[in-house]
């Protein structure tokens, strides 16, 4: 599956590129590249990332399922960060080690990164960082969103960098003001606000949830390989009742095909958030826009290259 506009751009260079299709590949300003021993690697400024997004095309187009998966490694790749110690976000790509990649959270995010190493064997020069944001915000564009403006820059960061367990989200807390208020924690510490709370979660428009991975099971939307404002409009239009099963407890509508995570009925339960649904729901051309801000502020979210007045080599290090 593919949208035309995404095959019309694959020529020559990746501003060509960038311009044609609509996922904004920023300049690179002030990222440099260093070498030697102990140094970090640093986003090489040579690299195609037309071509790049060609092989992570290539990808979507051989599996369905694969567009929504990248879009959760990039998401759990970069909400990791912490606005208080500037510490985690995609800057680093730590879950290239076991210990975050172990996160219960991550279950399942193996197979995204896996197929991505495809992509790093091809453009060496990459950093996983840059690698794995790059796919997320290229799959939502492939699946129909908005563009995403997306830059290299970032790094990739040794194992003493990894970010402690319980930095994502759970989707349930035991108690709807405790799931409620268990949001708050985890995206404002990130920097968030209850709007751009509410704009990140539509992407559960995409893909699905297995029992296999995280234990909850089954798809938010009927159409779960199209980037649409779907989320919100399945969340207010059914009456939502407890799944009857024996796994973790979770939503279910009348058909009994599409199910909410108690954290996705948090969007609804709290009259903050619940505002935010019904103004998306009813505007998908504003919750594009707002998506694709609050994506671009996630993905950059503690990437020094970005900080303002970044100009040094390796100045912190
Ligand atoms: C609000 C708190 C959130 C919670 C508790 C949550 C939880 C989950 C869970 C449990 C799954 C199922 C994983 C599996 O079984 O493989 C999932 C899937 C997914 N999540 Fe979230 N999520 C949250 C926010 C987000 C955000 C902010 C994004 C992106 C901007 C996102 C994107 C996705 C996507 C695309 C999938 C489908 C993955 C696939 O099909 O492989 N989620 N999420």
């Amino acid at each position: 599956m593919s949208t035309s506009a995404s095959h019309a751009g694959f020529t020559g260079s990746s501003r060509v590129f960038a311009q044609t299709v609509g996922v904004v590949v920023l300049g690179a300003a002030g990222v440099s590249a260093l070498s030697g021993r102990g140094a970090p690697v640093y986003a090489d400024t040579s690299v195609d990332y037309g071509k790049v997004k060609e092989a992570i095309e290539k990808i979507l187009d051989d599996d369905d399922n694969m567009g929504p998966t990248l879009v959760r490694l990039a998401w759990h790749a970069s909400g990791t960060y912490d606005v208080s110690s500037k510490t985690g976000g995609s800057d680093g790509a730590t879950m290239r080690f076991k210990a975050e990649a172990g996160h219960a959270a991550n279950a399942g995010l193996g197979i995204a990164r896996d197929k991505l190493e495809e992509v790093k064997k091809q453009f060496p020069q990459i950093t996983y960082g840059d690698l794995w944001t790059l796919a997320g915000a290229y799959s939502i564009e492939y699946m129909g969103g908005p563009s995403i403006a997306w830059r290299p820059g970032r790094v990739d960061k040794d194992e003493s960098f990894t970010t402690p367990d319980g930095r994502l989200p759970d989707a349930d807390k035991g108690s709807v003001p405790a799931t409620i208020q268990h949001l708050r924690d985890i995206f404002y510490r990130q920097g968030f606000n209850d709007q751009e709370i509410v704009a990140l979660s539509g992407a559960h428009a995409l893909g699905r949830c297995y029992s296999t991975r995280s234990g909850y099971d089954g798809p938010w939307t009927r159409a779960p390989t199209t980037f649409s404002n779907e989320f919100y409009r399945e969340l207010l239009e059914n009456a939502w009742t407890v799944k009857q099963w024996d796994g973790p407890f979770q939503f279910e509508d009348p058909t009994g095909d599409l199910m909410m995570l108690p954290s996705d009925m948090a969007m609804i339960w709290d009259k903050e958030f619940r505002k935010w649904v019904e103004i998306y729901a009813k505007d998908e051309e504003k919750w594009f826009t707002d998506f694709s801000a609050a994506f671009k502020k996630l993905e950059e979210n503690g990437v020094k290259a970005f900080e303002k007045g970044e100009k040094k080599k390796g100045m912190f290090w």
